[in-house]
């Protein structure tokens, strides 16, 4: 695995964007899996900027994103599908066509069967991760078990509470999500994982242990061969990390 402590968010998203970037200008018709939460929106809005002032050139990539809720259309503002578009896509020159986010609507067991024939028909070359604060990657909730293929979750309490902040209530939170599997996210060439804020557990179960533990599923990516992390200085710091 490799570590870059990064001073900030701002530099975080930046050296994380330089990863990204350099896949792009060497492959321009690259495969990335993208993720959501707040932990990325930093990237992204660096890459968009990258896009425009820079000539930074997406029309030939491809997306598959992680995961979606289920039961939000895509015209739902917390859906992840309005996430990307609002939050990447919409300020790229990306063919919207080349960009696939799980349904979340409609007959859940259909949905999930036209994700993994998506993810079978794809290599990803990069995909971004950020981390749940219990240590989910995607949605892929700590159990004894993990999944292989693209499946649905039941969200943990934990991971509705710290997705609360997004809608006007817990209640409003969907209770299910589909997401890839272990061995989707295990197959990407490279992995990018951001990670900062209230990551304190994650962070030292991934950096500071020696374990692979599926009640960690972030620990997985001490599997990987190409596997990078940006942490931010402050969370290194509080879990004793080292570079
Ligand atoms: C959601 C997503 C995850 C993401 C996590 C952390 O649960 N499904 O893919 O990593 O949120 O989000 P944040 O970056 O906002 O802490």
């Amino acid at each position: 695995m490799k570590v870059i402590v990064a001073e900030n968010y701002e530099d975080g998203a930046k050296k994380a964007a330089d990863v990204i970037e350099a896949l792009v200008r060497s492959n321009p018709a690259c495969t990335l899996g993208l993720a959501t939460g707040s932990s990325p929106v930093g990237m992204y809005k660096e890459l968009a900027r990258r896009c425009k002032e820079e000539g930074l050139d997406f029309s030939k990539v491809h997306t598959v994103n992680l995961d979606e809720y289920v039961g939000l259309e895509p015209t739902h503002p917390q859906s992840y599908r309005y996430f990307m578009d609002d939050n990447l896509f919409n300020h790229i020159n990306i063919d919207k066509a080349n960009t696939y986010v799980a349904k979340g609507t409609g007959d859940v067991e259909a949905n999930i069967r036209e994700f993994n024939k998506i993810l079978d028909q794809t290599d990803i070359d990069l995909q971004v991760l950020g981390v749940g604060p219990d240590g989910h990657l995607g949605f892929n909730e700590p159990g004894a078990v993990l999944y292989e293929k693209a499946h649905q979750e039941t969200l943990e309490d934990s991971t509705i509470d710290a997705n609360t902040r997004f809608f006007e209530s817990r209640d409003e939170v969907p209770r299910f999500a589909v997401t890839m599997g272990m061995g989707s996210i295990m197959k990407a060439k490279t992995l990018l994982m951001i990670i900062n804020g209230n990551k304190q557990e994650a962070a030292r179960k991934l950096l500071m242990e020696d374990r692979i533990d599926p009640m960690c599923p972030a620990t997985f990516l001490r599997l990987h061969r190409d596997a990078v992390v940006v942490i931010e200085k402050e969370l290194a710091e509080e879990i004793g990390y080292k570079a």
